[in-house]
């Protein structure tokens, strides 16, 4: 349905999302380059006409958080301290450092910043100097993720990547230099890539010590530049044993050195070193979107705003709400969801959380369970109430194990 143009959410969603950590997303939609496999909302270009380019990004993101702000208290919904902060993209890291620290500065005088809060922003390996990670360190700035994708540099080609395997331990040491927390990106699974590749990446990974790795398996969205070259026989696609292989390979290695996951494609040093802003998400908690296309969730009302960065610019300018839509999700739906995302946590869920509101009867879903568990899909069952958590076979059929576990 269209989304309001004043912001307000509706009294139910409002309630149901008060007493709930509020965290913050900003999505930066320019990149240097579109690689070939990306479907994320971004554009490889500088201007788009009409007085909006890089630099101007910084005073419609801040004027967008006044319209939040004003929504929410509007709304008569509880403002608490941002949980965490999460610049995200397209590459955030495109427009000058000093705009995204004014961006935080002006969300944290807003909102105010909890003390344990995390706040992340994600960089290319080739998009910072060293001075720029200072100035988001002194910024307050406390963790960057850097989208390393693979260290062999045929591998990196496939990819479109325009950085080279040493542009990564070089910003990897310069954040820690300046007190940040680190995390890098890797992507298994491109057309081509062999194990021994895929091997090569995690263990340069590891050597650079970052507290935090992310290996997620590509996927090839239809439409995109990848799609279309495997569908001309350009480019061939791994195969889902090999795509298996690769992960329990990464699993292996990971573990070996010290990271364990705690969401199927997330593995950290430790439990203080996973990443706040990807476990609010995952526990559907509330967030504010800001920039083109960004998505936001209040107490199971969402809703996004205007991809373009021209149209999204347009709206702000006229004051009126980015959003193009939203949605009120039913209790099945967030039931749904709520699956969907918590049973990829290593904490999993309790047998009740799984049954939500009654809508599996207690004996349906034990049958389930018991044969998820023979399956070795699942673990630690009983008692009643005990958690459901993926066994690392339960891991690489993460999907089908969910389907199993929703009312039919
Ligand atoms: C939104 S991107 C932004 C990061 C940054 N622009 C970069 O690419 O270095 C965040 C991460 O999503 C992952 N990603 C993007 N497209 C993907 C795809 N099609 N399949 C799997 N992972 C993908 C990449 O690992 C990437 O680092
Ligand atoms: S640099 Fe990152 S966000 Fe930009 S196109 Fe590549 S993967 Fe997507």
């Amino acid at each position: 349905m269209p989304a309001p143009g004043d912001g307000l959410i509706g009294s139910e969603s409002v309630q149901a999302g008060s007493g709930k950590p509020f965290s913050l997303y900003v999505h930066v939609p320019y990149c240097s380059v579109r690689c070939g496999y990306c479907d994320f909302n971004t554009y490889a270009q500088d201007d788009f006409g009409d007085g909006v380019n890089l630099n101007t990004f910084a005073d419609e993101a801040i004027a967008e958080l006044d319209f939040a702000h004003s929504a929410l208290q509007n709304s008569g919904a509880e403002i608490t301290p941002l949980h965490s902060v999460f610049f995200g993209g397209g590459t955030p890291t495109r427009i000058p450092s000093t705009d995204l620290v004014r961006i935080l500065h002006h969300a944290v005088s807003l909102f105010g910043l909890s003390s344990h809060a995390e706040v992340t922003t994600e960089a290319n390996p080739d998009s910072v100097d060293e001075e720029d990670i200072q100035i988001l360190a002194e910024g307050g700035f406390t963790r960057i993720s850097f989208g390393m994708q693979s260290a062999v540099p045929r591998v990196l080609k496939i990819l479109d990547r325009t950085h080279t395997p040493d542009n990564v331990p070089k910003v990897v040491r310069w954040a820690q230099q300046a007190g940040l927390q680190t995390s890098v990106d890797l992507i298994y699974g491109a057309p081509g890539e062999t194990l021994a590749e895929w091997e090569q990446s995690l263990r340069a990974a590891v050597s650079y010590h970052p507290d935090h790795i992310s290996a997620y398996s590509l996927i090839v969205e239809e439409g995109t530049k990848m799609w279309a070259r495997i569908r001309r026989g350009e480019l061939d696609m791994p195969d889902d044993d090999a795509m298996a292989d690769m992960y329990l390979l990464a699993d292996r290695i990971l573990g070996e050195a010290g990271y364990q996951w705690y969401e199927v494609s997330n593995f950290s040093t430790d439990i203080s070193t996973r990443s706040t802003h990807n476990l609010a998400y995952w526990h559907n908690v509330n967030w504010w979107g800001i920039g083109p296309g960004a998505h936001s969730h209040w107490g199971g009302t969402r809703w996004w705003n205007v991809k373009h960065p021209l149209a999204y610019s347009q709206r702000i300018r006229q004051q009126i709400s980015p959003a193009q839509a939203c949605e009120v999700l039913t209790p099945n739906q967030q039931h749904f969801e709520d699956v969907m995302l918590r049973l990829r946590i290593r904490e999993g869920m309790t047998v009740r959380e799984l049954q939500g509101q009654n809508q599996m009867s207690e004996d349906q879903l034990h049958q389930k369970i018991q044969w998820l568990e023979k399956q070795g899909l699942i673990e630690a069952v009983e008692p009643l109430n005990s958690r459901v958590v993926l066994t690392l076979k339960g891991r690489l059929l993460g999907d089908a194990v969910t389907r199993e576990l929703l009312p039919e």
